[in-house]
């Protein structure tokens, strides 16, 4: 199996490994990979379907589903992440997010298998909020430290919110719910439950303000931060081929699926791994 860097803060190529008959050394290594570089890409796995996906999906825990978005009718954890050629609706992904922050134990790491890709665009971004987070000033951090951040996800699923205003000509099924606008508090600075090591964790998608703060008074912060962690020093940009299976670890990294490909269809599956719930880094 070998491990390539794609940049210098963030991703790695996978290639020379068959995830259908992995040994549990080599799971081991994977796992290692996404927890240490955050996102990757591991190449030339046309032959893994759904089963196999679903199959490794479990050697790293336990499957949960995603609210809002309807699943596979009869895999009820696999989302079928689809763009056709002469779709104008927003893509799924768009935005820079973390996958599921809204929730109480947001999930650890996201499983993306793709079937067809386009010929150009499409490619996939993601930031490391450990290292947006490690290159602020000591006393942003400190500050940072004693803040904790509202997420939802009314502003994309709720009635009225970005995909329902959207929904024409879409073909996945959105499921845009009251229920979305719930709101979940998680310390703005966690410790990586499996490193320790400290991450920024906020993201666009889902984030609407600092706790006791409103709204107008977080948007700058917030902005700046999300202006800081999106700098080309913290992210890294993944071209996908058919047959590539991306897996990041969503307790510190947020992404955003890159709308560059009218006029080509997009076709990938999506399974999430359960987390536990975020705890904040004291220093
Ligand atoms: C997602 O955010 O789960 C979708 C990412 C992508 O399609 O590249």
């Amino acid at each position: 199996m070998q491990i390539t860097p794609v940049t210098a803060a963030i991703g790695v190529d996978i290639t020379d490994v068959d995830l259908a008959s992995a040994d549990v050394v080599q799971v081991a290594a994977i796992r290692s990979a996404v927890v240490r570089h955050h996102v990757v890409m591991i190449r030339g796995q046309q032959h893994l379907g759904l089963d196999g996906l679903e199959a490794f999906t479990r050697r790293l825990g336990t499957p949960i589903d995603t609210p809002y978005v309807q699943p596979m009718n009869d895999r009820p954890d696999v989302v079928r992440v689809v763009k056709e050629a002469d779709e104008r609706a927003l893509n799924f992904g768009g935005g820079w997010h973390t996958d599921l922050s809204y929730l109480a134990a947001p999930p650890s790491f996201t499983l993306l298998w793709a079937l067809d890709v386009p010929t150009y665009g499409g490619d996939t971004m993601w930031s490391n909020q450990s290292a947006a987070y490690e290159s602020l000033s000591s006393g942003l951090q400190e500050c940072l430290q004693g803040l904790r951040a509202v997420h939802s996800a009314g502003l994309p699923y709720g009635p009225g919110g970005a995909y329902d205003a959207t929904q024409k000509g879409r073909t996945m099924t959105i499921l845009p719910s009251a229920e979305a606008f719930a709101e979940q508090e998680h310390p703005v600075v966690v410790a990586h439950p499996e490193t320790g090591r400290p991450a920024l964790f906020l993201n666009s998608g889902y984030v609407t303000r600092f706790a006791g703060w409103a709204a107008h008074e977080s948007k700058g912060l917030m902005s700046q931060l999300m202006a800081h962690s999106l700098r080309d020093t913290n992210t890294c940009r993944m071209r996908w081929a058919n047959g590539t299976l991306a897996i990041w670890d969503n307790r510190a990294t947020q992404h955003n699926a890159l709308n560059d490909y009218a006029g080509f269809r997009r076709e990938l599956f999506r399974t999430t791994v359960a987390g536990t719930p975020p705890v904040a880094y004291t220093g």
